[in-house]
């Protein structure tokens, strides 16, 4: 299969007062054109820097400090400017909080139009007539009326429903969506996802989906990468990685699902927390809180494909102990 971005070994550094901390390690991760990747992992484990390495937005203090990311079969080279044009015209990307990407003193309109051009390079009569289309492929109610409006004047819903305008404008082979619904209610977290798929069967767009709602992503992803303290620990097909999850951690985050059907509700939290970026415990970094873990777990486990497993396809655990014991990594 072709894949749309091919992440490899991906490190990100972050310069802080106390020295540098490195919040992704690692991290090889890739999606096919028409595939959904969903990425989770608790708060603070590098989804969004992940993210934001693979468009070209990682802020000040804040640098990619090894790996090599290929968009469409060519390397990114992210000091480059021609790179970052081409870059903004293939990548949509709707960030988590929709007040860091929309322009304040511009219209939704305006910048659902822009970001449009910038994929299509059509006039800009045009792209004003397809914005107004955007903001109601989305659910905007009054598009025409609400194109006029600046950011300040609308509602965080509607907030997050433009930027997700902005981010599909022009089709872009692959949409970057970083915690898309978290803003919107059920029924158009519902709507959106059904866009977000037509957009997919009509074009083939390879969708990066994070989100912390394991439910969500089971319904949408096609394979899922499971991260925990800036490392990939479990990537494999969704419908494996649920039916037979392989890491302790991916154990834990679905321990730590309701299940409502029962009569008594099981849910068992992950004890204790993620380590703090400048605290990380040699070796695996889930020791701390981990019931398999043993003197091995000192050493970094490596993520290693799980070749022997019957009837599982392309996975790959990080782990000295695996739930399954034939799939143990050296
Ligand atoms: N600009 C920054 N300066 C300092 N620390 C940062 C910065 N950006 C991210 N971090 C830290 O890097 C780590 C990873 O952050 P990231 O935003 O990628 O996490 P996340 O998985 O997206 O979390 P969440 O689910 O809460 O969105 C966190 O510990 C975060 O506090
Ligand atoms: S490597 Fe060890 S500590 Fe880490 S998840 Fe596996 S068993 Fe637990
Ligand atoms: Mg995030």
């Amino acid at each position: 299969m072709s894949t749309l971005i091919d992440i490899r070994e991906l490190s990100v550094r972050i310069d802080l007062p106390g020295g540098p901390a490195y919040p992704v390690r690692d991290v090889s991760l890739s999606v096919a054109p028409g595939e959904t990747l969903g990425l989770v992992g608790e708060s603070g484990c590098g989804k969004t820097l992940t993210c934001l390495s693979v468009v070209g937005l990682l802020g000040r203090r804040v640098s990619i400090d090894g790996g090599d990311i290929s968009f469409q079969g060519a390397p990114v080279d992210p000091n480059d400017p021609e790179d970052r044009r081409r870059r903004s015209r293939g990548m949509g990307i709707i960030f988590q909080n929709p007040m860091s990407c929309l322009n304040p003193v511009r219209t939704l309109g305006w910048q659902a139009a822009e970001a449009y051009q910038i994929r299509t390079g059509e006039s800009r009569r045009i792209a004003r007539a397809r914005a107004v289309e955007l903001l109601d492929l989305v659910g905007i109610p009054e598009p025409r009326r609400r194109a006029a409006d600046y950011p300040h004047q609308v509602s965080g819903g509607q907030q997050q429903r433009a930027m997700i305008a902005m981010a599909i404008a022009g089709s872009p082979a692959l949409l970057v969506a970083d915690e898309p619904t978290t803003a919107l209610d059920v029924t158009v977290e519902a709507q959106i996802v059904e866009l977000l798929a037509r957009l997919q069967r009509e074009i083939g767009m390879g969708i990066l989906f994070v989100t912390h709602d394991l439910g969500l992503v089971a319904e949408i992803a096609d394979r899922v990468a499971v991260m925990y303290a800036g490392r990939v620990v479990e990537l494999a097909p969704a419908a494996d990685l649920f039916a037979r999850p392989n890491h302790p951690y991916t154990r834990g985050l679905l321990d730590s699902l309701p299940y409502l059907d029962d009569e008594v509700e099981r849910l068992t939290p992950i004890e204790g927390k993620v380590p703090p970026l400048h605290a990380m415990p040699p070796g695996c970094a889930f020791a701390p809180r981990c019931d398999r873990a043993s003197d091995r777990c000192r050493a970094q486990p490596a993520l290693t494909r799980q070749s022997r497993e019957p009837g599982i396809r392309d996975r790959s655990v990080a782990c000295h102990h695996t739930i399954d014991k034939t799939t143990e990594a050296a």
